[in-house]
């Protein structure tokens, strides 16, 4: 039986437990557990096994699998995975290793934005590797009035990159790209206070990270405004954090929070290698189809 706990000392998410990936889950356990990721935004699940087809079979029901923009670092026969890795082969990475230490939304440079990332740890090194989370949500619903009057309409320009480093060979900024990728790079926009299709719930999306202005805005007031709306969020009854053991099922709701990984050094041996799989989703929960809607 499915049952729930507050995560520790966190303002939101939740664990789950009472299921067992590596069995038969029935739909009605995952519309369950769908639900309350939907909730409670980040979600928990501990001591779960899984192969390749196991994780491929659970991810496919938060949406539709995205194999990430960073083709260089999917994993080689499942395009679908992208490596979170402080692993260093040959001299190369083998994964994203420091191009995700600042805060942002998954892949809101691209449009459908991804809806959900689904993380699981294969393993973890001793130094530990907390992934921080933002509660835009609740930051939105605690804003003024006047405030959420001004953004209600607001539509916000995003592109790949961190707005507040673009060095690429600085360890707060996006994951380098090749020059094939950087031709790809190509201008989205989103709504700032973006409505959830499930909630209904609007949340300050992407407010850090590929967001770089807002439409009919001078780009210095947009800025400022943005930041502005950031600080606000990264406030602490709106931020918790997780750090992802071997085992462990992770998913965020990306249309309200804002993540954060943290830089690692490269790993020397067994004790200090981490490596999660990632996969990353667009559109919405085939189990849930008939309940979205609410944008
Ligand atoms: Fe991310």
């Amino acid at each position: 039986m499915i049952e729930t706990r507050p995560l520790p000392d966190s303002p939101f998410g939740v664990e789950i437990l009472g299921v067992d990936f590596s069995k038969s889950v029935s739909d009605g356990d995952i519309r369950t557990i769908l639900r309350l990721f939907h909730e409670h935004e980040v979600i928990l699940v501990r001591e779960q096994e899984m192969d390749y087809d196991r994780y491929d079979w659970l991810t496919r029901h938060f949406g539709n699998h995205h194999p990430h923009f960073l083709d260089h670092l999917r994993l080689e026969g499942h395009p679908a995975i992208l490596l979170l890795s402080n692993i260093i082969e040959d001299g190369n990475p083998v994964g994203v290793f420091e191009g995700a230490a600042f805060w942002h939304t998954d892949v809101a440079y691209e449009d459908p934005p991804n809806s959900s990332t689904v993380v699981y740890g294969r393993e973890w090194g001793e130094q530990g590797c907390p992934t921080h989370f933002c509660d835009t949500r609740g930051a939105y619903d605690a804003l003024p009035d006047t405030m959420k009057e001004r953004i209600e309409d607001l539509t916000v320009l995003h592109h790949y990159g961190n707005r507040e480093d673009l060095n690429e060979h600085s360890k707060t900024s996006a994951e380098k790209l090749t020059a094939v990728q950087k031709d790809r790079i190509k201008n989205v926009y989103h709504p700032l206070a973006k409505r959830h299709p499930f909630t209904g719930r609007r949340s300050l999306y992407g407010v850090a990270g590929s967001s770089f202005g807002i439409v009919g805005m001078p780009d210095d007031e947009a800025i400022d405004l943005l930041d502005e709306l950031r600080d606000h969020a990264l406030q602490p009854q709106f931020t918790t954090s997780l750090d992802f053991q071997i085992g462990d099922v992770g998913a965020w709701d990306t249309f309200s929070t804002l993540h954060k990984a943290t830089a690692l050094k490269p790993a020397t041996g067994s004790r200090d290698r981490r490596l999660l799989w990632r996969i990353s989703v667009n559109g919405f929960p085939r189990l849930l189809a008939s309940e979205a809607s609410k944008e």
